[in-house]
């Protein structure tokens, strides 16, 4: 037999060489060429042993309503409805985040029955997570097991209703000689895997790590091969975690699910803007609300700014939660165009509660924030703000306008700093005393600051 064909393959990006490199010429990464063996064996296809013929595509006969709900509804959300059949999702997240703890409570939550695979654990230890979860476990089996082909068997023969891979970084194929969790074994293992889904109709889900970039870790073709990717994030030091939908083939994607982390595992918050509101100060300078929209759902969220003479030369500049280049622009608008003197001074602003947000709609909160901070004036505790800034200083409309402001209603806020272009097309007020604004300046005036 001839011997398999060795070559070179950066664990970042997936590009191969021929001879070991200290830096990957392709994404420029150092150290992450890892030693691979060409396979030789024949390729599997979706439909085995028969050649696929064309169908015609209103022939082909498909319940486009047999989504299966997972029984917890934030995580229903973020799939887009519920579990679609032969589906392969991808679940990635920081260590100990919580991924296996949500993995596990939706299985036993499940109807039918669940393989859960774990290369990480044994399962005694799950059996000791699955007590604390207080989680019912009859239709849930599990298996301790790394090899791939292992796995395939025994779902084979159990005929599982969902396959649970814990995680496909430590599984391995027999068909390639490099470790455990290297490019070659992830995506081989993960492709094994959707064909093991497409071919039975059988949903998979696979836990994938995350590198210290916060990266699925792996190729990225990993991300390509799979139907839904969703990554669970949160702080550390909160125990709100959020299940954030970055690809999905059948829903909408950037939809998030909003979990408490407990010693019960993960319980779901159905109210997220509350929960995010509930420790906001009263009558405290550099605190504004705004309402961003995180997939479907707005969300209200404190944006906190601290703006202070700096005692270095160089003044320091941190931004939690809201993009650092997106807040050094809109400082300078409010230098340029609003008369703000914030050169020499340190400016720090933050997103409450670990939210990481990447609407435009939130920049005039935070325009609003840092003046507040800068003049040490307070803005009222009943008042929200939301507009996209520009850098001439306009405010400009953002989508679903009326959709956040019902929410802002419903919370209790009684008025409302919007773009005077979306004010315009409001059919609806909710209650509240809206008031358009159509520049930086004319928000400052509004807001009082
Ligand atoms: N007794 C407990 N009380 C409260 N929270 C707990 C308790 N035990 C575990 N946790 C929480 O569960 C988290 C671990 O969850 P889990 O094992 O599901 O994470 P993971 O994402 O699967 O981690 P890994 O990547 O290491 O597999 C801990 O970080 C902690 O927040
Ligand atoms: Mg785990």
């Amino acid at each position: 037999m001839a011997k398999p064909k060795k070559f070179y393959q950066c664990q970042a990006c997936g590009y191969t060489t021929a001879k070991w490199m200290g830096r990957c010429p392709d994404c420029g990464e150092w150290n992450t060429m890892s030693e691979e063996r060409k396979e030789t064996r024949k390729r599997e296809g979706l439909v085995s042993g028969a050649r696929s013929e064309p169908i015609p595509l209103n022939e082909i006969e498909a319940d486009t309503t047999v989504r299966t709900g997972t029984g917890i509804s934030e995580f229903d959300r973020v799939l887009g409805g519920g579990i679609v059949p032969g589906s392969l999702v991808l679940v990635g997240g920081d260590p100990g985040i919580g991924k296996s703890t949500i993995l596990l409570q939706a299985a036993a939550l499940l109807k039918g029955r669940v393989l859960y695979v774990s290369g990480e654990e044994s399962p005694e230890q799950i059996k000791l997570r699955a007590e604390r979860l207080k989680v019912k476990s009859e239709n849930v089996s599990l298996l301790a097991e790394n090899s791939l082909e292992h796995v395939i068997d025994a779902a084979d023969s159990m005929e599982p209703s969902v396959v649970v891979i814990d995680s496909i970084q430590t599984m391995y194929t027999e068909d390639f000689e490099s470790a455990p969790g290297s490019v070659g074994q992830v995506r081989e293992c993960a492709a094994k895997m959707m064909f093991y889904a497409k071919r039975n109709g059988v949903p998979v889900f696979l836990i994938g790590h995350v590198t210290k970039e916060g990266a699925i870790a792996g190729p990225r073709v990993l991300e390509h091969i799979v139907d839904t990717v969703l990554y669970f994030e949160g702080d550390r030091g909160h125990p709100y975690r959020i299940l954030r939908a970055v690809k999905n083939r059948f829903g909408s994607t950037n939809e998030i699910g909003v979990f408490e982390m407990s010693d019960q595992g993960l319980k779901e918050v159905a109210n997220p803007s509350e929960l995010f509101l509930s420790e906001r100060p009263q009558g405290v300078a550099g605190s504004v609300v705004a309402s961003a929209i995180e997939g479907t759902r707005p969300l209200l969220v404190e944006i906190q700014a601290l703006v202070s003479q700096t005692t270095f030369s160089v003044p320091r500049r941190t931004s939690i939660g809201i993009d650092f280049q997106r807040v050094n622009l809109l400082v300078a608008v409010l230098e340029k165009l609003a008369g703000l003197q914030l050169g020499g001074m340190d400016i720090f602003t933050n997103v409450v509660g670990g939210l990481k947000l990447a609407e435009p709609s939130v920049d005039l909160a935070v325009v609003l924030a840092l003046t507040s901070s800068l003049r040490e004036k307070p803005m009222g505790a009943e008042v929200l703000a939301f507009g996209e800034v520009g850098l001439s200083g306009e405010i400009r409309a953002v989508s679903q306008t009326e959709v956040r402001l019902k929410e802002a209603a419903k919370i209790g806020f009684k008025r409302a700093i919007i773009p005077r272009s979306s004010a315009e097309r409001l059919k609806e007020k909710f209650g509240l005393d809206i008031v358009p604004v159509s520049s930086v300046s004319e928000a400052l005036e509004a807001a009082g600051l």
